[in-house]
């Protein structure tokens, strides 16, 4: 069976085509960061336009690096929700309309059912029942995840996702939109002993996160520097730094709090903010010192992508799911929703 998968749920357009016998077939990937990086943010209007003229190219594209036509094209999964409403209507259009006219069928599915399963891309994937921290752009969340479609919320960001705390940080420093990965790669040439930065809600025995008031007191730092311009750069890259190790301390605390709370021992790590290399680095070493084996996607399927949406339609389409051809879409839709 081999299913086509679409993602446009924000600025990136993913395709890719996932054979339940073989896997990964091929994928193409289309960021519109250039496009959004003039504005400092996602524009809604101009993703939208943009990924109406990525969709048929980048379909034709994953088709002939497969060496597959459209026929053989089984079924489409799309991404139905979260995300933005109008993004999210051009990729339902475009799976609806396809699958209408070669009369298969296509299939809405979860945004983060789709992180959170990218790891089992992989030929070393982790098996259910799982811990996963999804950190992204968006979201930042612990679930317990029994089986497919069985999500249990055990906390969650009460204000800005990791992500976009990384982004907003990144941003006040001069580093672009979205700026995570540079913050990150800034980071590496910093001291992170240097600036003490809170470690928000670490100490708490819930497993909810907040970050807006260390991204706060990472800015109110940044505007009270008043050393030289040599100075001012070392101060950037220690703060770049000690932001970093303080988000990844309660990512990687919180975790740690979770596996034991839940009793199992596999976690895995998905979504933007698991490219980040300190938190791998820290993540692997819980095996080590808590017998915690830990999962994540490969660095390009971290952040959105289609193969992500194409294996979690795959596996629900295989599950004898269905719809009907109404083309709708859910911009807000939680996770546990799908617990039913
Ligand atoms: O999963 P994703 O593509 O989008 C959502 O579904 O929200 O995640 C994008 C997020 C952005 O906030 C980006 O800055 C962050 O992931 N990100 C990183 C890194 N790479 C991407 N954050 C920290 N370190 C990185 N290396
Ligand atoms: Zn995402």
């Amino acid at each position: 069976m081999i299913t086509l998968g679409i993602e446009s749920s924000c600025d990136e357009t993913g395709l890719a085509l996932y054979c339940s016998q073989r896997g990964l077939l091929s994928h193409a990937l289309f960021s519109q960061i250039d496009l959004h990086a003039l504005y400092g943010g996602v524009v809604p209007e101009l993703a939208s336009r943009d990924h109406i003229k990525r969709l048929v190219p980048l379909t034709r594209q994953v088709c002939a690096e497969a060496n597959i036509e459209l026929s053989g094209i089984s079924n489409v999964a799309y991404t139905r929700g979260p995300g933005l409403a109008g993004a999210l209507l051009t990729g339902a259009m475009m799976a609806r309309s396809l699958a209408w006219s070669l009369g298969i069928p296509a299939l809405g599915v979860h945004h983060l059912e789709g992180h959170l399963l990218a790891p089992m891309l992989e030929e070393h994937a982790p098996d259910f029942p799982l811990v996963c921290l999804l950190v992204s752009g968006g979201h930042t969340q612990l679930i317990v995840v029994r089986a497919l479609g069985h999500y249990q919320l055990l906390g969650e960001s009460i204000d800005d996702a990791a992500g976009e705390a990384f982004d907003k940080t990144a941003k006040m420093l001069g580093l672009g939109y979205p700026g995570g990965a540079a913050l990150s790669a800034l980071a590496r040439s910093g001291d992170a002993s240097t600036v003490s930065l809170p470690r928000p809600m670490l100490d708490r025995p819930n497993l909810d996160f907040s970050f807006s008031g260390l991204k706060t007191a990472a800015i109110t730092r940044w505007k009270a520097f008043s050393g030289n311009e040599p100075e001012r750069e070392q101060f950037k890259a220690d703060l770049a730094a000690s932001f970093e190790l303080a988000v990844v301390d309660v990512l990687i605390g919180k975790s740690i709090k979770a596996m034991k709370q839940s009793g199992l021992s596999t976690l895995v790590i998905s979504g933007g903010v698991s490219a980040n290399q300190t938190l791998r680095v820290r993540a692997d070493a819980l095996k080590a010192s808590h017998d915690i084996d830990v999962f994540y996607p490969r660095l390009e399927f971290c952040t959105d992508n289609g193969a992500m949406i194409a294996l979690a339609g795959s596996k629900r389409l295989q599950n004898g799911e269905s719809e009907d051809l109404e083309v709708s879409v859910q911009p807000r839709w939680s996770l546990e929703a799908l617990s039913g």
